[in-house]
């Protein structure tokens, strides 16, 4: 496509050729169809426009050197998506009817998977929500499915470089006990005023402590957080964060690198301590902190003294994005090529 400026892309919407979608009806599943259609025809007393019986997923696909695309571990995905559907009562959708999803839109869309060249993606945005009509507060009879696809750059302008958040306690994004660990909506809807609080101040995003003692380390933003020191990859263990898929890669890789892993509560004060420390997900794969500022306490934790990425990120970053382009081998299994 001669007129996409691969190498100048943003992480938004641009539209494609195609979508896929699977309606549930009577109790199953239909088969998979693909669209050309960018809206829907819903019922306004749908569930997921009330009740907010909705659930997202966030995957990408990338063209390597050899011309093949490769889908960075769908399955998880799929499994993340079925654990959400549980969380908030919605019929779970098959790995193999999820994966099959992500395939045909992937291919029916090809010519929008930026060349290897331009360090850009195709970003894969499944969701399944409650199109059934209900008054009271009830799950729906009936879904759908949909998958669409977008060709994304880098969801921070400047790519793999450091950058401020700033703790807000204010607002919380999910209860101890909610559903920040479902990819649902609403956490998105209760994390705006904080997000934009911290964007206005000049900040990459806000940084969520626990939400019940404000005490522990929860997530950053839209993003996992994991710090690094004395050769240990460190990740909060929450009840109200979301379980990435990149951060669970990158304790995998944190492991084959000769590091120890450790998931467990993180006190803010900790903070002062690490090496390093890093914002995890899909959209950024890491995204460095430079620092962490807490304005009520008139503290800012300076994790990057010198304002750069540090080695350990480096090396864990440069060695997710070899494996999700096919430029290392993928000794785990988690590539689904698309052929
Ligand atoms: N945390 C939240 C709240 C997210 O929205 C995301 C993005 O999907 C992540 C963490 C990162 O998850 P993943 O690595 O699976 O993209
Ligand atoms: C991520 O992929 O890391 C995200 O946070 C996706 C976001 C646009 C919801």
């Amino acid at each position: 496509m001669k007129d996409i400026d691969w190498a100048n892309l943003s992480f938004g919407y641009m539209k494609t050729d195609y979508n896929v979608r699977c309606y549930y009806r009577d109790g199953k599943w239909g088969e998979l169809e693909l669209c050309s259609e960018e809206t829907l025809n819903i019922h306004m007393a749908a569930t997921c426009l009330h009740y907010g019986q909705e659930a997202f997923e966030g995957l990408k696909a990338y063209r390597g050197k050899d011309g093949k695309i490769r889908v960075f571990r769908p399955q998880a995905n799929a499994e993340r998506l079925q654990s959400t559907c549980r969380g908030i009562l919605m019929p779970e959708l098959p790995t193999e009817t999820f994966c099959e999803a992500v395939r045909k839109v992937v291919k029916a869309n090809e010519r929008f998977i930026p060349p290897y060249e331009s360090g850009a993606s195709l970003y894969i945005r499944p969701l399944l929500i409650g199109t059934g009509a209900q008054v009271g507060v009830h799950p729906a009879n009936e879904y759908l499915f949909v998958v669409f696809v977008t060709p994304v750059g880098p969801y921070f302008k400047g790519g793999f470089a450091t950058n401020p958040y700033v703790i807000i306690r204010q607002f919380d994004r999910a209860a101890p006990l909610g559903t920040g660990t479902y990819k649902v909506g609403g956490n998105y809807a209760a994390s705006l005023r904080a997000n934009k609080i911290a964007h206005d101040a000049g900040y990459a995003s806000e940084f969520y402590l626990d939400a019940k003692e404000k005490k522990y380390i929860d997530e950053c933003g839209a993003a996992n957080f994991f710090g690094i020191k004395d050769n240990t990859y460190i990740t909060p263990l929450s009840t109200s964060i979301l379980p990435s898929i990149t951060n669970r890669s990158l304790m995998q890789l944190a492991e084959d690198m000769g590091m120890k892993v450790e998931r467990r509560p993180i006190p803010e004060e900790e903070l002062e301590t690490f090496e390093e420390a890093g914002a995890c997900g899909t959209a950024a794969v890491i995204s460095p902190i430079e620092r962490i500022d807490d304005l009520e306490n008139h503290k800012s934790y300076i994790i990057a003294k010198d304002g750069k990425p540090g080695p350990v990120s480096e090396k864990l970053y440069n060695r997710l994005r070899a494996i999700q382009y096919g430029d290392e081998p993928d000794p785990h299994g988690w590539v689904m090529l698309v052929e």
